[in-house]
């Protein structure tokens, strides 16, 4: 009970951690990809003063800080030296591995987790990916499938044997070789559909990105991943932490389904546990409205509010 209870605190810090620094790298007017090298932060005093100072001084053991980082005001050599903290906080607690471990302690199968019991429970219920009785039909081959933000090999999707293949991928591969480190916003569009899946699954990763426009189009690009074939349905498995859709300011379960039926997602089921919100969507491309545009928006006031937000621009 208790080592799951730092793991939470642990998940929550590093959510706020990197939310900061996307705030940060959005005021800087920098990206992920390429900021170290346009602030050549190996060389930057303000920022290796900033990081080395929490280096030397972050008690690790204690009960991470929930507050989040004041940024208001900042100039930018400021707002470098936040990021230095930033990142020195981040690798003094481990790095994105430990965040990343944090996350899997809470997919142990002991613990309740994997996600994708509950879409295998769903796809043995809807049949949909069943063989047809057209034993004859021998040119139709079997779904494919692939997880983003993948922690285990072990995972239910990739045992219950009713996929030709799942290409796991994550930022920071757990088992290199079997799972692919690749950040899926940086991973080519497919030009055909060898490379491109019935399934998607989608699991706690959208809610992982720290800014909204890059939620937004996250869930854009995964549309571009579907075959374009009818041999079988296409499929998005979605998980996101419930509080997402019940107590955002910004965003609340009619917007965001109003978000994925405007990207062409059809709701087949959804199912709510005390602390995530499970969807299998059916992607349909005729359905899909490419000018719809979504802003961030104030639906709910109120000061207990997280500020989770997809945009759609
Ligand atoms: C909270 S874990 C969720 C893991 C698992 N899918 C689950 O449902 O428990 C989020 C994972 O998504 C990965 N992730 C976040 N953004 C990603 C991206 N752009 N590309 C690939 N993986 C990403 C992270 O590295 C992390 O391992």
């Amino acid at each position: 009970m208790a080592r799951r209870k730092t793991a939470r605190q642990l998940i929550r810090r590093f959510h706020i951690l990197l939310k900061n620094k996307a705030i940060i790298l959005n005021k800087l007017e920098l990206t992920e990809e390429t900021y170290k090298n346009q602030l050549n932060l190996n060389k930057n005093k303000t920022y290796q003063d900033a990081k080395n100072a929490i280096l030397q001084t972050l008690k690790v053991n204690k009960t991470p800080s929930t507050n989040d980082f004041q940024l208001t005001g900042l100039n930018r050599s400021q707002l470098i030296g936040k990021l230095g903290e930033i990142e020195g906080e981040i690798e003094k607690r481990g790095g994105l591995e430990t965040y990343q471990s944090a996350s899997t302690q809470g997919q142990d199968g002991k613990r309740g987790g994997d996600s994708s019991k509950k879409l295998v429970e769903w796809l043995r219920e809807l049949k949909c990916y069943s063989p047809s009785d057209d034993t004859n039909n021998t040119t139709v081959k079997s779904p494919t499938a692939m997880e983003i933000g993948c922690l285990s090999s072990q995972n239910e999707i990739s045992k219950c044997k009713i996929f030709h293949s799942v290409t796991k991928l994550d930022l920071h591969s757990q088992e290199p070789g079997v799972i692919e480190e690749q950040d899926f916003m940086e991973r080519p569009i497919p030009k055909t559909d060898a490379s491109r899946f019935d399934l998607i699954s989608c699991s706690l990763v959208v809610n992982f990105v720290p800014d909204a426009e890059a939620r937004g189009e996250m869930l854009r690009r995964i549309t571009k991943f579907f075959k374009t074939g009818n041999d079988w349905p296409k499929m998005l498995f979605f998980v996101l932490p419930l509080p997402c859709i019940t107590n955002s300011r910004y965003c609340d379960d009619a917007s965001f389904g109003i978000i994925m039926e405007k990207l062409g997602f059809v709701e087949i089921r959804k199912h709510t546990s005390n602390k995530l919100a499970y969807w299998l969507f059916e992607y349909d491309s005729k359905r899909r409205n490419l000018k719809f545009s979504v802003k961030k928006k104030e639906l709910h006031p109120g000061g207990n509010r997280n500020n989770f937000c997809v945009v759609l621009s």
